[in-house]
């Protein structure tokens, strides 16, 4: 048998699946789920999709104490004539294989790393729920699973993929939320983590992001490292503004992630010949924008929320409140062209999408 021939276990006792109107983000998990191992000898191998439950793992692993990790997230979208799409999986799989570099894990085979999603998704297909605005959310992550107290590159790691269905990622829906700038804790620096995808980087923000959920902000917006001057990005979100007429976002570098969605909306956007730029930008500028009446949007793009308005932003003390705290023009635009190619109502004139289900 290959290496890459996925053998498959049923779950003999499915699971009762949630109704549209519980999903929330990331409660509910299917019936299966994917594990391939990979070890010095072998490489990547015995790729299995099997039951849905909890792993075993040395309590030595590298993964519970250094934390060499790396994740993704990506969604399978029902359409209305009943098949099943993804979005954009390519664009995940490379980055999960540059997260991978960055983290001293072993490359995974893009392709076949796609194909295993495809399959899982194909076995739990009636998890993909129909309701407007809900999806399965998809998690491939690899874990370091090596018992070893040396911190090193593990020699063992599990490549898995889990599946959830899930509700719209902020019960605001498309509605505007309020975002406050960070001005104590920083995410990551340039040469640091931040363009990988890995479970540090998260829980660095959960201090920053848990201050101000008590004030009722929904996220923080991040700035550098460095000089605490320059826009990053948002928790889960990359971020544009309207600025004058032009989009203008945050040059990618080197502690940015490069958002999946962030790319699709930087297409799109020159699709249309609607201005957009990518450098730094910092939030200062921004405030004087906003104080001369020349900041028109703002709002995060990312898996999750696709894209997010951005109606108030806090900073140092002041409140900007952003286009009179309504969804903007462009991010109505563009949550309407994202979400319609996702669920398959509007033409994909870029090929972005990959059946799952015919
Ligand atoms: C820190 C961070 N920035 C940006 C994004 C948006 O990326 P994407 O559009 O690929 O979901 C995410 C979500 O994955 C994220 O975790």
């Amino acid at each position: 048998m290959s290496e890459y021939t996925i053998t498959y276990i049923k779950n003999e006792n499915p699971k009762e699946k949630p109704k549209s109107d519980e999903l929330s983000f990331g409660k509910y998990f299917t019936d299966h789920m994917f594990i391939q191992d990979y070890n010095q000898e072998r490489g990547w191998h015995n790729p299995r999709i099997v039951p849905y439950k909890p792993i075993e793992l040395d309590p030595a692993a590298i993964v519970l104490h250094y934390g060499q990790m790396v994740f993704e997230g990506l969604k399978a979208y029902r359409t209305e004539r009943d098949k099943i799409q993804l979005f954009r999986p390519d664009k995940n799989m490379e980055r999960l294989n540059r997260s991978n570099d960055r983290m001293c894990i072993p490359k995974i085979d893009e392709e076949f790393a796609i194909d295993a999603i495809k399959h899982l998704v194909h076995i739990d297909q009636e998890w993909v729920p129909d309701a407007l605005g809900t999806s399965l959310y998809i998690r491939p992550f690899i874990i370091s699973t090596e018992p070893y107290l040396g911190v090193s590159p593990s020699a063992t790691y599990q490549f898995m993929v889990i599946l959830s269905p899930v509700g719209t990622y902020y019960e605001e829906g498309i509605n505007p939320v309020k975002i406050a700038v960070e001005n104590q804790y920083v995410r990551a620096v340039k040469g640091g983590t931040g363009e990988a995808k890995t479970a540090g980087n998260y829980a660095s923000s959960l201090k920053a992001q848990e201050q101000v959920a008590d004030e009722g902000y929904a996220q923080v917006l991040w700035m550098d490292g460095v000089e605490k001057k320059y826009i990053e990005e948002v928790g889960s979100m990359n971020v544009f503004f309207k600025i004058n007429g032009e989009i203008v976002t945050p040059a990618l570098n080197g502690s940015i992630l490069e958002g999946v969605t962030r790319n699709s909306v930087i297409q799109l956007l020159k699709h249309w010949d609607i201005p957009v730029i990518e450098r730094r930008i910092t939030m200062e500028e921004l405030y004087e924008h906003h104080q001369k009446g020349e900041l028109q949007e703002a709002f995060g793009s990312g898996t999750a929320a696709v894209i997010s308005p951005v109606g108030e932003l806090a900073w140092e003390g002041t409140k900007m409140e952003i286009n009179d705290g309504k969804t903007g023009e462009i991010a109505k635009r563009l949550y309407d062209t994202l979400t319609g190619i996702q669920y398959g109502s509007e033409k994909d004139p870029f090929n972005w999408t990959a059946k799952v289900k015919y």
